[in-house]
């Protein structure tokens, strides 16, 4: 039996002092959640998040990492130093990356490889564009992805990660996935793994991503591959992360 695993993902928001109030509201109402809880953090606040939670049942990570362990890469964040955080995820190939930082399969690749190395557990995220999904290419864009990261580090490593299904259109949009949609992505990635390791796969955290909100989280996580979710913008929201926690 997989358990749930809900993750915020903040992105670019936060200040001290919000972060202060969000940890704290989340900390108040954990009592009652099951599902296993993470928020990955901008790097500044690694720090924070770590003075806040540490002891408690949240865990945190962070959004991106270098695929490179140390050097010449100006602005560029390490495995080791996400480790001198005590990080435990990593989020790896947000769609945000790929588009806007051109991320390929092949770095996103390394750069899961490069967390795996260090011990930490990547958050690796796949999922097509509206585009793709209108040319019934979704399956292939997915596999590709996975592919490319399969490729570098071997079908086992996966059991030391987690994945995330994340349709690029449904993020930030308040366009979700349907339930039936997501489960039907998420039953291809698991089968399609089970073809190669029917252990990794069938004890794999596949969590889906995009415009995941109180209202929606249930249907979406009673769905038998969907093993919680990797939340944006309602996870700024104590009440709101809580409920979805408690979804799950
Ligand atoms: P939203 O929940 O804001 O749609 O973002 C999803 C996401 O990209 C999580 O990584």
């Amino acid at each position: 039996m997989r358990r749930k695993l809900v993750a915020g993902n903040w992105k670019m928001h936060g200040s001290l002092s919000e972060n202060e109030t969000l940890l704290r509201g989340v900390l108040a109402g954990m009592a009652d959640v099951k599902a296993a809880v993470a928020v990955c953090v901008p790097f500044p606040y690694l720090h924070q998040a770590r003075h806040l939670l540490a002891g408690g049942p949240i865990a945190w990570g962070a959004q991106n990492l270098s695929q490179h362990a140390k050097g010449a890469y100006t602005g560029e964040v390490s495995a080791a130093m996400l480790n001198d955080f005590s990080c435990r995820y990593v989020i790896v190939g947000h769609s945000e990356r790929r588009a806007l930082y051109g991320e390929s399969d092949e770095v996103v690749a390394e750069k899961f490889a490069a967390a795996l190395a260090a011990g930490l557990t990547p958050i690796l995220c796949v999922g097509e564009t509206l585009e793709e999904r209108e040319t019934g290419v979704t399956e292939q864009v997915v596999a590709r992805q996975l592919d490319a990261v399969i490729g570098r580090s071997g079908i086992a490593a996966l059991a030391a990660s987690v994945l995330a299904y994340e349709p690029v259109w449904a993020i930030g949009t308040g366009r979700t996935a349907t339930p039936q949609q997501a489960q039907d992505v998420h039953a291809f990635i698991r089968a399609k793994l089970r073809a190669l390791d029917a252990e990794v796969a069938d004890g794999l955290i596949i969590q889906y991503g995009g415009s995941v909100k109180a209202g929606n989280a249930a249907e979406l996580f009673g769905q038998p591959d969907i093993d919680g979710g990797l939340i944006g913008g309602a996870s700024l929201n104590a009440d709101e992360f809580l409920a979805i926690c408690r979804a799950a």
